[in-house]
């Protein structure tokens, strides 16, 4: 296997970096570490970094569309990882996952209509749901032995109560991986969702992003595979979508890439309308990138998996000696750490994000940004080369000792 460099310290700065160049806006504090953002502080795979290459090499930059070599790029790659064959008219092409899933909303749901999440959730699902003027129904995760859980029970009752106010509960948004609790989820877990869904008739927006980013003992299963195996789910696969992109994976997100897979023609006509009007065509530089890294990236890929899962097994090692007061969740994918903070013993979430900013100087996302169910909870990213993760929990370290 070629060697990739994962532990070069690449310079982000001055680069129009969301994560690096907005440290006083969002921080206000130039010196933090950033570690929130879900992107990489790393170069993507070499094959990638050639294609662009190459294309910006011809100059000119017309609107693309993408052409079959992109649509068999993504088909063979979920065949390859995931044993998943899907037909080619399902497969449509998007901006980004978050665009897509306001798009899906659009098309499926009328005013009033109930959504639901399960929070703590990465944060945009909240807006998603809002901008199409719906009512959100928050079916919390439960946390058990420092590992989260669905509460499927609950879901019962809200999804009951939300009828018996007259709601239609149309939707629901699935995190598969979830974002920020780092659960991949089990296939019986997701077969009993899928059982409740459909007997409720209710529509299933899946969002699997963070697909590829599992860590070794585990497995990640597109909840489109569950429904193409299983007969007694074959009507209700007309009301899926699945959104996934190489974005997170490849760290392509600034490409604005993704792709969104729907079974049922009617929701696809319906989903084309709702974008229509909205100028959501695909940049060349996006398509290609996804190709190359699906063609050519899965080298690079197992590398950076074994990369990240040296990252996190030093995160949990480090916080085990040196950090007691802080514990993270378990994680079986994804690169961002939910860490649990109330071992500092702060009184308010406010205090909690003023100490990372000002007192330890590292940018992390605060878990009430994921909602209410994130209370006293961090998300650290830990796609950084393993000297800055050190860097970061020594800065965390440091400000325990002083301050605390
Ligand atoms: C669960 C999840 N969905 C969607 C996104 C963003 O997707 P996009 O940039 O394709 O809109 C992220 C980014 O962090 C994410 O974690």
């Amino acid at each position: 296997m070629t060697n990739f460099s994962f532990s070069k310290l690449e310079d982000r700065e001055n680069t129009m970096s969301a994560k690096w160049d907005k440290k006083s806006d969002i921080f206000g504090n130039e010196n933090i570490l950033p570690m929130w953002v879900a992107d990489s502080d790393w170069q993507t795979a070499p094959s990638v970094k050639k294609a662009l290459q190459k294309r910006a090499e011809a100059g000119i930059f017309g609107y693309s569309f993408a052409d079959q070599s992109i649509y068999e790029a993504v088909e063979n790659w979920l065949k390859r990882r995931f044993d998943l064959e899907i037909e080619r008219d399902w497969l449509l092409f998007d901006t980004g996952v978050v665009p897509a899933i306001n798009f899906t909303l659009k098309a499926i749901t009328r005013e009033n209509d109930a959504v639901i999440i399960q929070p703590p959730v990465y944060r945009p699902f909240f807006g998603a749901v809002k901008n199409n003027n719906c009512h959100l129904i928050k079916n919390q995760l439960l946390k058990e032995d420092n590992h989260y859980r669905m509460d499927l029970n609950s879901l019962k009752r809200d999804i009951e109560r939300a009828e018996d106010k007259g709601q239609k509960v149309r939707a629901m948004i699935l995190c598969s991986p979830h974002n920020p609790v780092g659960r991949v989820w089990q296939q019986e877990e997701l077969v009993e969702l899928l059982r409740l869904l459909k007997n409720k008739g209710i529509y299933l927006l899946s969002d699997e992003i963070h697909s590829d980013l599992i860590y070794p003992e585990y497995q990640h299963t597109p909840v489109l595979k569950l429904l193409l195996k299983q007969e007694e789910f074959n009507d209700y696969r007309q009301k899926v979508v699945s959104f996934m992109a190489a974005s997170k994976t490849f760290n392509i997100a600034g490409l604005h890439t993704s792709y969104t897979i729907i079974e049922s023609e009617k929701i696809r006509r319906q989903y084309q309308k709702a974008k229509d009007g909205f100028g959501t065509g695909n940049s060349p530089f996006g398509l290609l990138a996804l190709r190359a890294a699906y063609n050519e990236g899965e080298d690079w890929l197992e590398a950076q998996m074994k990369y990240l899962a040296a990252n996190y097994n030093f995160l949990n090692e480090f916080l085990k000696n040196d950090l007691p007061e802080i514990k993270a969740v378990a994680s079986e994918g994804t690169y961002l750490v939910w860490l649990d903070c109330s071992g500092l013993g702060f009184k308010t979430d406010e205090k909690l994000i003023e100490f990372m900013n000002k007192k330890a100087e590292v940018g992390l996302n605060p878990g009430r940004w994921f909602g209410d169910a994130g209370s006293m909870h961090m998300r650290l990213n830990l796609a950084c080369p393993r000297q800055r993760l050190k860097d970061g929990l020594e800065r965390i370290k440091a400000a325990v000792e002083s301050y605390l």
